[in-house]
């Protein structure tokens, strides 16, 4: 028998088995019910979230002979010859391996002729931005005039390489990372249907690993089923499978640091060295945990947020504790620092990751008086006097239209740090704007957490009183 798979193997066929990306199906069900089908889509996202599957699924709806609520049968002979891939009307390109203009001038010539046996002629044209530039001036004459009975369905992962003239000629779909919830319950019926027995807490745990990828998540259920050799997975084993077990001894180095061990901490290193871990990912694992123990800081209930497992996130927060918010930062700033450096270093770096965990250790510890520089300080701003306490500061003049540069984020930065300064870490990154006129507050974070952690309601009022404490003004707080 041929092997396939399990993520092929379980490839949804209807819209309906499509897990998290309802935004994206139910618009696509519509529209083939309604008979209003555009002629050229893009799907683009995060990889392994069902680009290929939707664009699959929507070639078999428009041709399917007996289509139900726009989902296809997968039984009428056209979904049969496109399921087997028997039919010359459904043609899968990978861009990546043809993406010169040849092959988009020979796509131009086939386009013109009708389907010879489906309703519709489909091209899936995955990888879609490996296009070289003449190749898309080519198939841009082909997509202002496209012929009535084709259909495009362009998928990329990198919807920002497109040109704009692309852009603007598709109707685009986009594909979210899944959350860990759907896919940790897509896991268990795949489990279920293929007679895995699995722990709730192991499925879990291959969906976060997964990084929103149902595809990954798949293959490590694949994996550790087979590892599991007929027996429950267990969270345990998946930990131990996927690499995760050196997580544990990164904590344990970690509370070393917190308590100002150096030598206790340098032992945990040369464990996970000697177990031939690469500098580089030790370190960059390393800030990974500073990173969770930063959010630990920022809220209550960090389980929201970290998608770790419970006792995990309690674990956590309990080294967090051990830890001054500035403290966490400054470490993080000082291995990212090492993280950057790592090249220059001879003999993989090892002796300047020894040199920076004896100085996280002293530093954490109190021991050492000057703290390291924070990376990313922006240039502080004279600052103006002080206005008298009680008495509201100037409203800053109101700008002539839209968002304007916040003049005084330094300003700002200034006092909010005080406050909470690893939310303050956060917004340092991010670009801010003032848009007087609608009375708004704008921040682009770059990422999606910071939205997250910032919108929370206390959060959102730290922020608010800080801006209207410079400013003057009631802003709005918007988190892009
Ligand atoms: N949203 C989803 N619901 C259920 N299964 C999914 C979903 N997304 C992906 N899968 C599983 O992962 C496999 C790969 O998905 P697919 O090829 O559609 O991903 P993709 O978005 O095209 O990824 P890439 O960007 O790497 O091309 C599918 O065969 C399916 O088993
Ligand atoms: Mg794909
Ligand atoms: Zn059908």
């Amino acid at each position: 028998m041929e092997f396939k798979s399990l993520y092929n193997k379980w490839r949804p066929a209807f819209f309906s088995d499509v897990s998290g990306q309802e935004h994206v199906t139910l618009v696509l069900k519509n529209q083939v019910a309604a008979g209003r089908v555009s002629h050229a889509y893009l799907f683009f996202g995060s990889r392994g979230t069902g680009k290929t599957t939707c664009a699959r699924i929507l070639a078999k709806a428009v041709n399917c002979l007996n289509p139900r609520d726009g989902d296809p049968c997968n039984v009428c002979e056209a979904c049969e010859a496109i399921n087997k891939g028997s039919t010359a009307d459904v043609i899968e390109v990978d861009a990546a391996s043809n993406n010169g203009v040849d092959s988009v001038r020979d796509l131009r010539e086939q386009v013109k002729y009708m389907p010879s046996a489906l309703k519709k002629k489909v091209y899936i044209i995955d990888e879609v931005h490996m296009l070289s530039g003449a190749a898309f001036n080519a198939l841009l004459k082909t997509l202002e005039e496209p012929p009535a009975h084709v259909i495009f369905i362009f998928a990329t992962t990198e919807q920002n390489k497109l040109p704009a003239t692309i852009l603007s000629r598709v109707q685009r779909h986009n594909f979210k990372r899944i959350t860990p919830e759907v896919i940790a319950a897509r896991l268990a019926y795949i489990a279920k249907e293929e007679g895995i027995t699995a722990q709730a807490e192991a499925l879990s745990l291959m969906a976060r690993l997964s990084g929103g990828a149902m595809r990954d998540a798949i293959g490590f259920l694949e994996v550790c089923a087979a590892s599991a050799d007929g027996g429950p997975i267990t969270f345990e084993g998946v930990a131990a499978l996927l690499g995760l077990s050196d997580r544990s001894r990164l904590i344990d180095l970690t509370e070393a640091v917190s308590r100002g061990d150096a030598a206790a901490a340098l032992e945990v290193f040369w464990e996970l060295h000697g177990n031939s871990r690469e500098i580089s990912g030790f370190l960059s694992e390393l800030l990974d945990l500073l990173r969770d123990l930063q959010f630990c800081h920022l809220t209550k209930d960090p389980s929201a947020y970290l998608e770790l497992p419970e006792d995990e996130c309690k674990k956590l927060a309990a080294l967090a504790a051990k830890f001054k918010p500035r403290t966490l930062i400054a470490l993080s700033d000082m291995v990212g620092e090492a993280l950057r450096g790592i090249g220059r270093y001879t003999a993989g770096g090892k002796t300047a990751a020894e040199l920076l965990i004896i100085k996280a250790a002293l530093y954490a510890s109190g021991g050492m008086e000057q703290p390291p520089p924070l990376a990313a300080q922006p240039a502080a701003a004279p600052i103006k006097a002080a206005a008298a306490p009680g008495a509201a500061p100037q409203p800053t003049q109101p700008a002539a239209e839209g968002p304007k540069p916040f003049d005084k984020f330094a300003e700002f930065m200034e006092s909010f740090e005080k406050d909470n300064p690893i939310l303050a870490a956060f917004l340092k990154s991010a670009s801010c704007a003032v848009d007087a006129q609608k009375g708004e507050v704008i921040f682009a974070a770059d990422h999606p957490m910071v939205k997250k952690l910032a919108e929370l309601p206390d959060n959102d009022a730290l922020i608010k009183r800080h801006m209207k404490a410079v400013t003057g003004l009631d802003l709005r707080v918007i988190i892009k």
